[in-house]
């Protein structure tokens, strides 16, 4: 699928759903699903790197994980979701070249058809529009974007008037420099409802209401298996306390006279 064919579903009304990706079996799992789109997000960094932030994650990491993804799809071409590669931090800050060749290097030795970015400085709006001349297409990132956290926190975003007024114009910037869809993280629902009937480009929400052209969600939080849930993603199963209780029982079985075969990380301690 053409990224650009994500404007075709927003036309129609149909949903776009979107999955964060990891590996192969995280990916073959979102694949099966039938999510439309994968995206390789550097929340990777803090979900199963173990990072505090999205910041230390390289270019070379992105690739080492969204090829990763790529060998972990079962359907045939055609029918395989679209895959999304984050740029990750200072791979896109430190000018156009940078950025293009940074981009490049995803695009030629993985899958991934797309890469998306953060912010909308003026800087950044350059670096799009670039991108795009050379036949990359570009997804934006707006509201809480992770790779500011040192400016932003993780709070919520666009609180008040003068911020939500920054946000719209920086949303149909982007629009205009082409990006072809935008991401908006943890926002108020109304901004991101408003954004919906003001852009022609779907907007893909995460914390940010259900009235959007499509959703995005972090697999992980999805299933329950981050230790640090956002506030705005619920899980839809307990899937770290199922996968502890499964080993668990596995050990009993091996040991059956063990009384504590865990070190003690009982369901309690798990925080549920
Ligand atoms: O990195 C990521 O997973 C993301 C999503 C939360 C949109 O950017």
């Amino acid at each position: 699928m053409l990224p650009s064919e994500l404007l075709r579903f927003k036309q129609e009304g149909r949903s776009i759903t979107v999955l964060t990706a990891w590996d192969s079996l995280s990916s073959a799992m979102v694949e099966a699903a039938g999510a439309d789109v994968v995206l390789v997000g550097d929340s990777l960094g803090m979900v199963i790197l173990g990072h505090a932030t999205t910041l230390p994650v390289t270019l070379e990491q992105m690739l080492h994980h969204t090829q990763a993804v790529e060998r972990g799809f079962e359907k045939p071409i055609n029918h395989q979701p679209l895959v999304i590669c984050d740029l990750p931090f200072l791979s896109y800050q430190c000018g156009e070249d940078k950025a293009v060749a940074a981009a490049g290097f995803l695009l030629k030795n993985s899958c991934a058809a797309a890469v998306k970015i953060e912010g909308a400085e003026p800087e950044i709006l350059a670096v799009i529009e670039r991108l795009i001349r050379m036949g990359i297409p570009v997804m934006g990132h707006l509201g809480l974007t992770p790779q500011s956290v040192h400016k932003l926190g993780y709070r919520r975003q666009a609180e008040d008037q003068i911020t939500q007024e920054r946000i719209i114009s920086q949303a149909l910037q982007l629009e205009q420099s082409g990006c072809f869809s935008l991401v908006l993280e943890h926002v108020p629902g109304k901004l991101a409802s408003h954004l919906r009937t003001k852009l022609r480009i779907p907007v893909i929400g995460i914390g940010a209401g259900n009235d959007c052209d499509g959703q995005v969600r972090v697999t992980a939080d999805l299933l329950g298996l981050s230790s640090k849930q956002p506030p705005f993603s619920k899980p839809l199963i307990k899937g770290r306390q199922l996968c502890v209780a499964a080993l668990q029982s596995w050990i009993k079985q091996q040991h059956p006279q063990a009384t504590n075969p865990t070190n003690g990380e009982s369901e309690q301690e798990l925080g549920y």
